[in-house]
């Protein structure tokens, strides 16, 4: 959710921020701007509505830079315009800043320090600018004790980095709550939301902590407190591989990363299996969750429903009551407890911030916490007592798809893992029915034509559609109606099948989409009633099912996995749907309207 960099050294700043903007668009795309200074130290700011592809078209290709900062924007205040774009100025111009995160104090500031202002932008962003310029005439401060002294005004989220005209060879920055890191390399420093934007210049990095300020010259990194007290902090070597960055022949990473997953199933198989080929995992974790009488499963969007999952997991396998919350909702309406409770944090991208002030809340409570996470040194990651990698390598898409089924199949790893601690499940090997899972996935990818075909006739046009299924198979419909919402703009609801006829039915009308996913034995001849019910009200219903299940005139039959696996392999097709029905409608699959891959405000 809105990405930052900032970079002084020996190359064109323009080219390294551009560069480091483009591989941070997946935080936000609505508007982008950098701030540069050139080799006579005057300093020269763009800002663009749009794309950063827009963004460069209006830069001086010409103007060498050697310092600069540069932001990529999803709006919270202020509606996507150049105006609202950061990176934002004091009126007098001498300083320029970029952020990421909220201020929920924004306007008491204004009203208490800058009532004469006149503002240019509707952001809460400006007002910290502003501040920096007041307190730094005003009580006659040295640039960074003006930051300082601001930053200690400022409720709420932030990564920022600021500029000042008058030292253009310095960069300063702070963080609380929003991601910010460290690039350090030979001839040049650098700061940016996620080591993705610098990669291609070191893959040495400092993580940065709440309440940190950072000085940054050409050849010098310093971090301190709000006192002044020197913090030193080695460099860790960030493991980011380039060629998981590159499209090769695909059109979007979406398509790239659904192919993916088979991989990242066997990927996540050797990762955690022993010689004796069964799962093992850090034992630390396994009694920790042993010795609870209670999962929580917090998560958000994509990774919620991957708890769902995770839940009949869980329950089934170890034999452990687990709940499922929205971190949004939990964190400000906590149900009452268990004596012993234990907290799974579900997150592709570990920075989640209405999930953070989940961890944040029951880490002072004292409880005990799992991140299951694809980004390793990731803030939740960081927080948690302990962390399970999802080993998905870069999510680029928006939409996600690999650190989906990433998740289950760790979670089906850790609920194995504990029920044989337990003296369950002891004839069971995940790990060998992982392995038929991920064929399984290759099958329904070689279907790809025949799916794109089905989205054709069956969603390019439509207004409104439903998933349908019942237990695990309305688990998947959840995710399956998320997907195709969020990069179809078709307005789509995952229902419980059985509950449809009791409200939501009436908004059956001739021809429209149904898609019921039946994997469950005991539960499929009471959907497929659900399905004559919506046809009978003209609904246009498509069935997916499982080898064993079928029916004539079912469309897409899944090849058979263990039961409570199927939502690795029913996903696939849904996945598939989304993606084509998107890409015929024209948008733009990986980077869907008014959305952002790694929502850090809350
Ligand atoms: C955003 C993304 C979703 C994602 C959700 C949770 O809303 O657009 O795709 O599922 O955040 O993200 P996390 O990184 O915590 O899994």
């Amino acid at each position: 959710m809105c990405g930052i960099v900032g970079y002084i050294g020996n190359k064109d700043a323009k080219v390294i921020l551009l560069q480091g903007l483009e591989k941070l668009e997946y935080r936000g795309y609505d508007s982008s701007g950098i701030f540069i200074v050139d080799g006579n130290q005057n300093g020269h700011l763009f800002k663009e509505k749009g794309r950063i592809a827009d963004l460069k078209k209006i830069i001086e290709p010409y103007l060498f830079s050697t310092s600069g900062i540069g932001h990529t924007r999803w709006a919270t205040h202020g509606r996507p315009s150049v105006e609202n774009a950061h990176p934002h100025q004091s009126t007098n111009q001498r300083f320029t800043l970029v952020h990421n995160g909220v201020i929920e104090n924004f306007q008491e500031l204004k009203d208490t320090y800058l009532p004469e202002i006149s503002l240019t932008s509707d952001t809460d962003t400006e007002i910290i600018v502003q501040l920096i310029s007041h307190f730094s005439e005003e009580e006659q401060l040295t640039t960074f004790e003006a930051f300082k002294k601001t930053v200690s005004k400022l409720k709420g989220s932030y990564a920022l980095a600021l500029m000042d005209t008058q030292q253009p060879d310095i960069i300063y920055a702070a963080k609380n709550k929003s991601p910010l890191l460290v690039g350090k390399g030979i001839g040049f420093n650098a700061i940016c939301s996620d080591a993705m934007a610098m990669i291609q210049e070191t893959n040495q990095f400092i993580e940065l902590m709440d309440g940190e300020f950072i000085s940054l010259t050409r050849d010098e990194i310093k971090i301190e407190t709000q006192d002044g007290t020197s913090i030193s902090r080695e460099t860790y070597t960030a493991e980011v591989n380039l060629d998981d960055l590159d499209l090769g022949a695909y059109p979007y990473y979406m398509a790239k990363e659904i192919d993916e997953q088979p991989a990242v199933l066997r990927k996540i198989i050797q990762a955690y299996q022993n010689d004796q080929g069964q799962f093992q995992l850090d034992t630390d974790i396994i009694n920790s969750v042993i010795s609870s009488d209670r999962i929580y499963i917090i998560a958000c969007g994509t990774s919620y429903n991957a708890g769902w999952v995770g839940k009949q997991l869980l329950e089934t396998l170890a034999h452990i009551p687990t709940e499922v919350h929205l971190s949004s909702e939990f964190g400000y309406n906590m149900p009452i407890l268990s004596k012993k409770p234990f907290f799974i944090f579900l997150s592709q991208s570990g920075e989640t911030a209405d999930s953070r002030q989940v961890l944040v809340k029951i880490k002072a409570m004292e409880f005990p916490s799992l991140t299951l996470t694809n980004v390793s040194g990731s803030t939740l990651s960081r927080e948690a007592d302990y962390t399970l990698l999802l080993h998905a390598g870069p999510e680029i898409a928006v939409a996600s798809t690999k650190a989906y089924t990433a998740q289950i199949t760790v979670l089906a790893a850790l609920s194995e893992v504990i029920a044989k601690k337990n003296g369950l499940a002891k004839e069971s090997n995940m790990a060998h029915e992982l392995g038929i899972v991920a064929t399984g996935m290759e099958s329904i990818l070689s279907e790809k034509v025949f799916i794109e075909q089905l989205a054709t006739h069956y969603l390019s046009t439509s207004r409104n559609a439903f998933y349908i299924g019942r237990g695990v198979d309305y688990y998947v419909a959840m995710e399956a109606s998320l997907k195709l919402k969020e990069i179809s703009y078709v307005q789509t609801e995952g229902f419980a099948a059985g509950e449809l006829k009791h409200g939501t039915i009436a908004l059956i009308e001739e021809g429209t989409p149904v898609i019921a996913i039946i994997t469950d034995k005991d539960s499929a001849g009471h959907t497929r009633g659900n399905v004559q019910e919506v046809q009978a009200r003209g609904a246009h219903a498509l069935v997916i099912t499982m080898e064993g299940l079928q029916k004539k005139g079912d469309q897409l039959v899944l090849p058979k996995v263990h039961s409570l696996l199927t939502p690795l392999v029913s996903v696939v097709p849904t996945q598939l749907l989304a993606y084509y029905t998107s890409l015929h409608r024209g948008n733009d699959v990986d980077k869907p309207r008014n959305l952002a891959k790694s929502v850090t405000v809350e």
